[in-house]
């Protein structure tokens, strides 16, 4: 089942296209990867199914009902979670909090408190946070504090998680638990669509990727398609094998 798709979607900068009349389609249980050079609009993508921003043309639709022209609040509670590619903690909160706000204010149809709360601690335990529930949040390294923004998601009980380069500025070590938390993550049933720099990660996690440059669609695939695609090696996996990532 597509539990995604977007046909036609444009978004205008100022005379900038930063999304060009991009087709797309995500299916259930799907791990697919949006990767592309810096600029490409992979985040503006997002932000136009997240509806942070409104889209100047097309349309975009989730488990088929049209999503574009919802508000954020109203697309998260339709099953549409998401991370931040630059995090968006309340640094001064505690841990539990921040995932509190998505159970609280994120859910379809409302929680009582305690089930919030329950909530946000099993959220906080899957992606291995619960014993710094009572950190502020800001104390937390970078690594756990994209980990916190996954809870936050999770705990909002989405069937599509929108995930904004999870693996950059992480060391391997972290990279390794990143990926394995994206794995457990679909493994409970929750389609993925994730951006990502590094090739290694996205090649071996993601069922399908699909390739942005200048806006547009350039490419979609297996990792193998795009691995072998001479466009997308020319525009981007070039410079990569080049930067050594
Ligand atoms: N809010 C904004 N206002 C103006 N220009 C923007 C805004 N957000 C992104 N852009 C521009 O749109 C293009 C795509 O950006 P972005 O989606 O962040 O790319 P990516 O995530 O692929 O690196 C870039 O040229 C960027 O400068
Ligand atoms: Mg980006």
């Amino acid at each position: 089942m597509r539990i995604l798709e977007g046909e036609g979607v444009t978004k205008y900068f100022g005379g900038l296209a930063a999304i060009s009349n991009v087709g797309f389609h995500v299916d259930q249980g799907e791990i697919v990867g949006l990767i592309g050079p810096n600029g490409a609009g992979k985040t503006t993508l997002f932000n136009l199914i997240s509806a942070a921003l409104v889209l100047n043309s097309g349309v975009i639709k989730f488990k088929g009902e049209k999503i574009s022209g919802l508000k954020p609040h109203q697309v998260c509670r339709a099953g549409v979670a998401r991370t931040f590619q630059s995090v968006k903690i309340f640094g001064n909160i505690p841990v539990l909090g921040n995932v509190l706000l998505g159970s609280l204010f994120g859910t379809s149809t409302g929680m009582s408190s305690a089930d919030a709360a329950r909530e946000a601690m099993e959220s906080l335990e899957f992606v291995g946070l619960s014993t710094m529930r009572a950190t502020p949040a800001k104390d937390l390294t970078l690594a756990n504090q994209k980990r916190l923004e996954v809870a936050r998601a999770l705990a909002t009980q989405p069937d599509l998680l929108l995930i904004d380069e999870l693996i950059a500025g992480l060391n391997p070590t972290e990279t390794a638990q990143a990926m394995e938390l994206v794995t457990r993550i679909r493994d409970r049933g929750i389609t993925i669509l994730m951006i990502e720099h590094v090739m290694k990660a996205i090649m071996s996690i993601c069922d399908r990727i699909i390739v942005l440059h200048h806006g547009e669609k350039i490419a979609e695939g297996t990792p193998q398609e795009i691995t072998a695609s001479k466009t997308v090696v020319e525009v981007y996996l070039g410079d990569q094998a080049y930067a050594g990532s």
